[in-house]
């Protein structure tokens, strides 16, 4: 696997595959890869020539210092994980690579999707996903970007990324792979303790409950009775709600079309998100 640091290189090497015909997979990460992350490399190396995996964890896109001091970076794990995995090129720049010193994040019209559930608890959120992602498409131009339906608010946003800044790239979006348990792969899973780790399980016990009694309750009861499931002392709701799952807005009924019910909490000190597809 090539390890490349600057975009110049980066740019200068897909030039050259491009040129031969080759098709090009790119999956962003902030590394702490999980087997989530290695399920979009597979997915990746299956229709495109050469596979690029970027590790960066994006400081502006975290609104709290303290979360992107804790983020985890098991780096030389991550590089193992990618080269078992066949990975083609791992981009790993530093800060200072991808910002200019006090360059402020791109906002672009993403309607009401950045104002609600993340873009809500997590203020300015998404105008750092914007900008590294954009800064990125730029520097790889894949024809095809894998991204994972965990982050699922994300993956709406980066869609509407593509579409408003006419980036050429297909999206494809993969499912969330969990534990035998349930619990939904996170690299913050490394941050919980075993006690918060059991806690956790109710969060994919919630989802659940509401996909498989979508039939037999009202939206509110099916809700109420989600967070009756998630009660525990070491969990704190930030939100369980049904959304559309392009525009993040709030369903109205149990049967409109292209549902997702969407989760985040506080387990212990660690916030984690969830999603499950209610069709
Ligand atoms: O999902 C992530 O890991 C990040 O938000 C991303 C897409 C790599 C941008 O920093």
């Amino acid at each position: 696997m090539l390890l490349l640091k600057q975009s110049a290189d980066l740019i200068n090497y897909l030039e050259k595959q491009h040129s031969k015909g080759f098709s090009v997979g790119f999956l962003p990460t902030m590394g702490a890869l999980h087997l989530g992350h290695i399920s979009l490399v597979e997915k990746a190396k299956k229709s495109c020539d050469v596979v690029v995996c970027s590790i960066f964890v994006n400081p502006t896109q975290f609104n709290n210092p303290t979360d992107l001091a804790k983020y985890p970076r098991p780096f030389s794990k991550d590089v193992e994980m990618l080269i078992s995995a066949e990975c083609d090129v791992l981009f790993h720049p530093e800060v200072g690579e991808m910002y200019f010193e006090h360059e402020v994040p791109k906002q672009i019209n993403l309607a009401g999707l950045a104002k609600v559930y993340e873009g809500f608890y997590r203020p300015g959120h998404f105008d750092g996903v914007v900008t590294i992602v954009s800064k990125l498409l730029e520097i790889v131009n894949p024809n095809e970007l894998f991204i994972g339906q965990k982050d699922l608010q994300q993956c709406a946003v980066i869609n509407k990324l593509v579409l408003e800044k006419g980036f050429k790239s297909s999206v494809v979006i993969c499912p969330t792979v969990r534990e035998k348990d349930g619990l939904a792969l996170s690299s913050r899973n490394l941050l919980l303790s075993d006690n918060e780790r059991t806690a956790a399980l109710k969060i994919s016990k919630a989802l659940f409950f509401i996909k498989e009694e979508i039939q037999n309750y009202s939206l509110d009861e099916l809700l109420f009775k989600a967070q009756d499931i998630l009660i525990d002392d070491l969990i704190t709701i930030e939100y369980i709600d049904v959304v559309n799952r392009n525009t993040f807005i709030k369903s109205s009924s149990v049967t409109d079309n292209g549902k997702a019910v969407v989760v985040a909490v506080f387990c212990g000190k660690v916030r984690l998100i969830d999603n499950l597809f209610l069709d």
